[in-house]
């Protein structure tokens, strides 16, 4: 069986302003205190806070990482960020296709596999994001759902030093709910039969992440889900002491 060095990646949204620095140092501290083995750990701020948290995360073992990223190298894309831009300033990893962006901002799978192609482009790991939501789950069509999402977002070459998938089903996003343990399972291992049938060994490597109401109190469950390698996090991520709560899961 391939291991796969588990990943908890905050991911910040539109949250967060220059005296929040000071829950990214707070993170930094409690990684210090007390050392994380079996997980690498990202933090996703938002655009604005990327540049003084590449300086103040330097050093600390906390990556940084983008929320969205254009398709486009360059060019005439009033703001927008590229990929490139993102790399310059210290990100490894940026999420695409998050639901709130396929949401708000009409995001297909045809866009967000072009942006996983810039971020591949550029030499960012892309986080691409899969989730039903609670209409298709009630309708029985999570997983034609999920098999589509990822077929149309996955670039070819995808493997595991470029991508990463996470499943956050919509409907556990920022609700307090989440899928029940089986259900979680069901639906990564069948994430995970798909990238090895498409991927070969690169797609058994590659990590797959859960996210949609992560906590301190459902992360070690969680995470001990067969095929689950490690969590996106949203609201629970913006605070410190909560986040190295669920980085708990993995020391
Ligand atoms: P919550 O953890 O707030 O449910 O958000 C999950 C998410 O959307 C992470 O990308």
């Amino acid at each position: 069986m391939t291991e796969i060095r588990a990943l908890v990646a905050g991911n910040w949204k539109m949250n967060g302003l220059t005296e929040s620095a000071a829950e990214a140092r707070a993170l930094a501290e409690f990684l210090t205190q007390d050392a994380v083995s079996g997980c690498s750990v990202l933090l996703c701020p938002p655009f604005t806070l990327l540049a003084p948290f590449a300086s103040l995360l330097e050093g600390t073992g906390i990556g940084l990482g983008g929320q969205d990223c254009h398709s486009n190298r360059a060019g005439a894309n009033t703001g927008d960020i590229s990929a490139e831009m993102l790399k310059d300033l210290g990100c490894e990893y940026v999420i695409v296709g998050h639901s709130e962006r396929r949401a708000g901002h009409g995001e297909d799978d045809a866009l967000v596999r072009a942006k996983a192609e810039a971020a591949h482009e550029a030499g960012l790991k892309a986080i691409v994001c899969i989730g039903e939501t609670q209409d298709k789950r009630q309708a029985g069509q999570t997983l034609d759902v999920i098999q589509m999402q990822l077929a149309g977002s996955l670039p070819d070459g995808s493997g595991i030093g470029n991508t990463l998938v996470a499943y956050e089903p919509v409907w556990a996003i920022g609700t307090g709910l989440t899928p029940s343990l089986e259900d979680v399972g069901e639906v990564h291992s069948l994430i995970r039969q798909d990238l090895i049938a498409r991927f070969g060994t690169e797609g058994a490597g590659m990590n797959i992440l859960y996210g949609g109401s992560v906590k301190p109190s459902n992360a070690g469950a969680l995470m001990a889900v067969d095929n689950v390698d490690g969590a996106l996090v949203g609201g629970a991520s913006l605070k410190a002491h909560e986040f190295n709560g669920i980085i708990d899961a993995y020391r």
